[in-house]
């Protein structure tokens, strides 16, 4: 397929568009009041996920001229060449196949892309982690002194650490007893410090997690877990002061997950035990891969393949299912609309479940590395605005912080709603017995929230409902609520591993559909990669190399004085 993307502000749609955009005047009042099968028609099942998008500034032409937009700008044939293997990284020449890690296993015929059996391979991967979270969940596996292992610490950064982590806190309810994952990405040493106190050297296991295995965080924060478990074994006489003692522990206690398995080898891990994965696998993609080895360890290899299992029935829900009917696209496109047309500079993810309270961070990787460009997949600059702020906080802790902008601010937010049906941790309170009021099902008390919101977001409260409520009118304009704000909510029975990778899922491809549009590679993240040049640059300056600190500018040269005159 041709490697030039279509500039959409030339399409007829795009055009089209903006003539609708000037008409428009979202009235989610009127529309509901005047329509009742608006609800209905525009909610869609995507897999488990009931997703309602009646609550967005979108008519049924809106919708129509959104997705005629995404026959323009070839949508469907960008789906498949992802699906297929094609090279859309255009500027790293990659094939993007993170859902080739999901595939059904045995699928005909396989997939085989630039002469590899991308089945066979990640097949292989899959079995070969699955047999060692086995091993380290039955504690067949041991560390150096021969006793199972209680910790398993990951040490990664962006999409070697975002995925397992926000996923480990959303299976929470599924971990094995007795065992316990601990996360370690910032190269400020309180990290490392902070999350191997208390911990038993001859219980902890290392996973050292990094695509590249040349990221400067994760291997100084590898050297510094290497460190703390020698020494640690050490004091406790389990180790001599040797050699051939420090390099077995090593082994027992330390394995990597790296495309670069020549670099894990260097490092001192045991090359057989270090779990592979591909270059075509992005690191904000990568938490269905290897990256994901903590998780089968925390879960089992069993509800790892049930994540895997809900990341495919997205896939194949974006694959087939019609424009009209296609959820991560009809997301991606409202986005486009909120960003191009309405305004948009941010997109809130609120989810009203406890164990989600990781999922906005994680996305902001997966949507702002995926997205935050300014030139095309053929360098030519983009024609129009491009990624949004995604950010959010767990309903309803973010009801009392930030809520009070979305609701009576003067910009435009769209925002995600999320809920499951049935809690992991179905509890009721104790009741009030002094006022006679029996126990109430918390998980009830929590959702009302979640269905209140999205309504007072839709439809604000008049002036004159205020008004009839007896308040003075000195207060009524503060007290009126305009509504119009726009809303997605997205439903599911439970969160389980499976809702959870389509979930996922959805974000991701809704991320690629916005890609699209746009003309950009949503794979590529060359911006991040000056600021990790520079921290090499500049550390011998900071560690009092004269001659580094002078070629400073002059910025910079001040403030590396004041930290070194105020080091102890
Ligand atoms: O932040 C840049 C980045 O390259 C991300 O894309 C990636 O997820 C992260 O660094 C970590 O990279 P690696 O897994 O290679 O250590």
């Amino acid at each position: 397929m041709s490697t030039s993307p279509v500039d959409p502000t030339t399409t007829p749609a795009w055009g089209e568009l903006y003539t609708h955009y000037q008409e428009f005047r979202g009235d989610l009042r009127e529309w509901f009041a005047a329509d009742p099968g608006r609800a209905d028609r525009m909610s869609h099942t995507a897999g488990d996920l009931h997703v309602d998008l009646s609550k967005n500034l979108a008519t049924d032409g809106t919708f129509e001229l959104l997705t005629r937009l995404a026959r323009e700008v070839h949508l469907p044939e960008r789906i498949e060449a992802m699906f297929t293997g094609e090279h859309i990284n255009v500027t790293e020449d990659r094939a993007v196949l993170h859902t080739a890690l999901r595939r059904e296993p045995g699928t005909q015929p396989p997939l085989v892309v630039d002469g590899q059996d991308v089945d066979a391979d990640v097949a292989a991967e899959l079995d070969k982690l699955s047999a060692f979270a086995d091993d380290v969940r039955s504690g067949a596996w041991t560390g150096v002194t021969g006793k199972p292992v209680r910790t398993v610490v990951n040490i990664g950064i962006g999409g070697s650490d975002l995925g397992p982590v926000m996923v480990y806190e959303a299976l929470k309810p599924y971990l094995q007893d007795g065992l316990e994952v601990r996360f370690v990405s910032n190269i400020d040493p309180t990290d490392v410090a902070q999350k191997t106190a208390g911990l038993d050297p001859e219980t902890t296991l290392f996973i050292v997690a990094s695509k590249t295995f040349g990221t400067l965080e994760t291997l100084t924060n590898a050297r510094l877990a290497r460190a703390w478990m020698w020494e640690r074994l050490q004091e406790q006489g389990a180790i001599e002061d040797d050699a051939d003692a420090k390099q077995a522990a090593v082994r027992a206690h330390f394995v990597a997950v790296s495309t670069a398995l020549d670099k894990v080898a260097a490092f001192g891990i045991d090359p057989g035990n270090a779990f592979g994965f591909w270059d075509w696998v992005g690191g904000r993609y990568s938490v269905d891969s290897a990256i994901g080895t903590s998780l089968a360890i925390a879960f089992g290899p069993d509800a790892f393949r049930e994540l895997l299992a809900g990341f495919r029935a997205m896939d194949e829900h974006f694959r087939t299912a019609p424009l009209e009917r296609n959820v991560p696209a009809l997301m991606g496109l409202l986005n486009v609309w909120y960003v191009n047309f309405l305004g948009a500079h941010t997109h809130a993810v609120l989810p009203y479940a406890q164990q989600l309270h990781r999922f906005p961070a994680y996305l902001q990787q997966l949507t702002m590395e995926s997205n935050g460009k300014s030139v095309r997949w053929d360098g030519s600059h983009v024609t129009t605005q491009t990624g949004e702020v995604f950010w959010g906080e767990p309903g309803t802790n973010g009801q009392h912080a930030f809520y009070q902008l979305i609701h009576q601010g003067t910009r435009l937010i769209p925002a995600d709603f999320i809920a499951v049906a049935n809690p992991a941790y179905p509890l009721a309170d104790s009741g009030t017995p002094s006022t006679g009021e029996g126990p109430r099902d918390v998980h009830e008390l929590f959702l009302a929230n979640f269905f209140a919101q999205t309504k007072a977001l839709a439809f604000g409260k008049t002036a004159d409902e205020v008004r009839a409520e007896g308040t003075t009118e000195d207060l009524v304009s503060a007290r009126t609520f305009s509504g119009n704000r726009p809303t997605t909510s997205i439903l599911a029975p439970a969160l389980t591993p499976s809702v959870l990778g389509q979930l996922v899922a959805l974000y991701e491809h809704l991320t690629f559909t916005q890609g699209v549009v746009w003309g950009i590679d949503s794979f590529d993240q060359w911006g991040v990669e000056l600021g990790k040049k520079l921290a090499l640059e500049v550390a011998p300056a900071v560690s009092g190399d004269e001659a580094a600190l002078d070629a400073q500018d002059a910025s910079t040269q001040a403030l590396i004085r004041y930290y070194r005159s105020h080091r102890a």
